[in-house]
């Protein structure tokens, strides 16, 4: 096999005792000098969960050190990721039970708590930070699917026309990036051309277009008050985890359609797809680093099991594989190593 010996003559420049790759890792210095790949800010969007009220900061459960605030408390949160320059926030709301139903009305009220935020957040910090929003019926349906259901399934083209119409009312309310997480098929086009036509030419578009039916969400689930509503499974729309070549066909459907940037999510069980995704398309590719991950990790170093780096060895990870930006929840917490 040729080939295999030209890969390992570009490897290998050496040979024992001639060659010692531990003089390369010596000393903080050289480690520092051959290091491969790195993480900044620039390399952080952070989530950030709503709710109604007033002067309210309250733990998730499950999510150690990660809050649901009311508007008026968002500065005690974003004013950190504005002053370390972290270029981007996602929004994700609790919704109360009662603004809840069985075709996600909510979603269209252009008061609805995500709606508030995005205008107080852009009046409040103009573009010193961007906003992302997800684009999905979940927080709002009173069944916890990403869409409508008629006879027992969930419809695709009808639930698209929900989710244009939820686009545009987000981006007339100022947010920057549209973050469609639904995994309808055809959305993102639709979405753009709606965008397009209603003037919001500069709205972006970041698809979560390899979003893996997985069961690392639940304390997300928990977070955004559809956990317990939640009836069967997501199967039908999001991704089987047994699957690689679709999570490609998934990411050139989207970008034709007119995806900005692509979304890869959950993140630590996926590099694979993370590395495929880069090495096939020229786009930027995020990384979701979702709240299983995050409790895992976090229950794991409050326990004294692993230890308070392990967080940066997970997104350095990311990069590693290909990433260009992750969403995590311990944004705040990494600036310290940056
Ligand atoms: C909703 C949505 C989910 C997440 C982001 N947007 C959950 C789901 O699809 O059920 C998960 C994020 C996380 O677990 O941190 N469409």
């Amino acid at each position: 096999m040729p080939h295999i010996k030209i890969l390992l003559r570009m490897i290998i420049t050496g040979k024992y005792p001639n060659l010692r790759m531990r003089r390369n890792r010596g000393y903080d210095w050289v480690r520092r000098l051959v290091e491969e790949n790195n993480l900044s800010v620039n390399d952080l969007i952070l989530p950030i969960f709503l709710m109604e009220g007033k002067n309210k900061i309250r733990p998730i459960k499950n999510m150690p050190d990660i809050f649901r605030h009311t508007i008026d408390k968002l500065p005690s949160i974003i004013d950190k990721a504005v002053k370390a320059k972290i270029p981007l926030v996602a929004l994700f709301p609790y919704t109360q039970n009662k603004y809840k139903d069985f075709v996600g009305s909510e979603a269209l009220n252009e008061n609805n708590l995500v709606c508030r935020a995005i205008k107080f957040i852009k009046n409040r910090y103009k573009n010193n930070i961007g906003v992302m929003c997800d684009v999905a019926l979940d927080p709002y349906t009173s069944h916890g699917h990403d869409g409508l259901i008629k006879n027992g399934k969930i419809i695709n083209d009808e639930t698209n026309e929900i989710l244009v119409k939820q686009s545009i009312l987000q981006a007339q309310m100022g947010c920057d990036v549209i973050a469609p997480s639904d995994m309808m098929d055809g959305r993102i086009g639709m979405i753009r051309r709606a965008l397009d036509k209603e003037s919001l030419k500069d709205t972006q578009i970041i698809s979560y277009a390899v979003k893996y039916a997985s069961n690392f969400y639940g304390p997300f689930r928990n977070a955004v008050g559809s956990k317990g509503l939640l009836r069967g499974d997501k199967k039908t729309y999001q991704m089987d985890y047994k699957n690689k070549n679709e999570a490609l066909r998934e990411v050139a459907l989207d970008i034709k359609e007119g995806a900005d940037m692509i979304m890869v999510k959950p993140g630590l069980p996926y590099l694979d797809i993370i590395k495929e995704v880069k090495n096939n398309f020229k786009i930027p590719v995020i990384t979701y680093q979702v709240s299983g991950e995050y409790s895992l990790i976090m229950n794991g170093i409050k326990k004294g099991i692993i230890k308070n780096d392990s967080i940066l060895e997970t997104l350095i990870s990311f990069k590693r594989a290909g990433s260009t930006a992750i969403v995590t929840y311990f944004a705040l917490k990494v600036l310290k190593y940056l």
